[in-house]
C-alpha cells in the first residue's frame, strides 16, 4: 500500500556533505522524496520532536545535536514506506546495521546516526505535520 513516512537527514550527515548520497540510497530503494526542506532546528522544534525520549539520559545531548548543524526534513512516499525506510536506514546503532543500509554506510555512532525515520504510520502523520503542510507535499 502506498504510504508516507517522515525522514530527517541529521547534522552529522549534512556536515559531511552526505545529503545527496543519502538521497541516492533512498531513491534507489524505490522511495520517492515528495517534500524536502533544509532547516536549522530550533530548540523548541527539537525538544518537541523528541519529547517521547524526554526521560532518557541522552535527551539533552540529542536535542543539542539536532541543533548543531542544518538538517534536511523530508516526506518519503512509496509502497509500505514506513517499514521500507526503516529497512533502508538499518539499525539505530550503526554497529548493528546491515551492510548497504544508510547507517552502515554513513552513521558515526548510535547518537550521530545520520537519519531518522518514523516508527509507525501514526507517528509518520504527526511528524510530517510538525514540519510540512499538505501543500508542501507534491507526489
Ligand atoms: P532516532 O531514530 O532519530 O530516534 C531517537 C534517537 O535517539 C535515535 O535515532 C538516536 O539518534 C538517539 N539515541 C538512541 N539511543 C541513544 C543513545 N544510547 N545515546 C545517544 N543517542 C541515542
Amino acid at each position: 500500500m502506498t504510504e508516507r513516512t517522515f525522514s530527517i537527514i541529521k547534522p552529522d550527515a549534512t556536515r559531511r556533505n552526505l545529503t545527496g548520497k543519502v538521497n541516492a540510497v533512498i531513491e534507489d530503494a524505490g522511495l520517492r522524496i515528495v517534500a524536502q526542506r533544509r532547516i536549522r532546528m530550533t530548540e523548541a522544534q527539537a525538544k518537541k520532536f523528541y519529547e517521547v525520549h524526554a526521560a532518557r539520559p541522552f535527551y539533552g545531548e540529542l536535542v543539542e545535536f539536532m541543533m548543531s548543524a542544518p538538517v534536511v526534513v523530508q516526506v518519503l512516499e512509496g509502497d509500505n514506506a514506513v517499514a521500507r525506510y526503516r529497512e533502508v536506514m538499518g539499525a539505530t546503532n550503526p554497529a548493528d546495521a546491515a551492510p548497504g543500509t544508510i547507517r552502515a554506510l554513513y552513521a558515526e555512532s548510535v547518537g550521530e546516526n545520520s537519519v531518522h525515520g518514523s516508527d509507525s504510520t501514526d507517528n509518520a502523520k504527526l511528524e510530517i505535520a510538525q514540519f510540512f503542510t499538505e501543500a508542501d507535499i507534491v507526489g
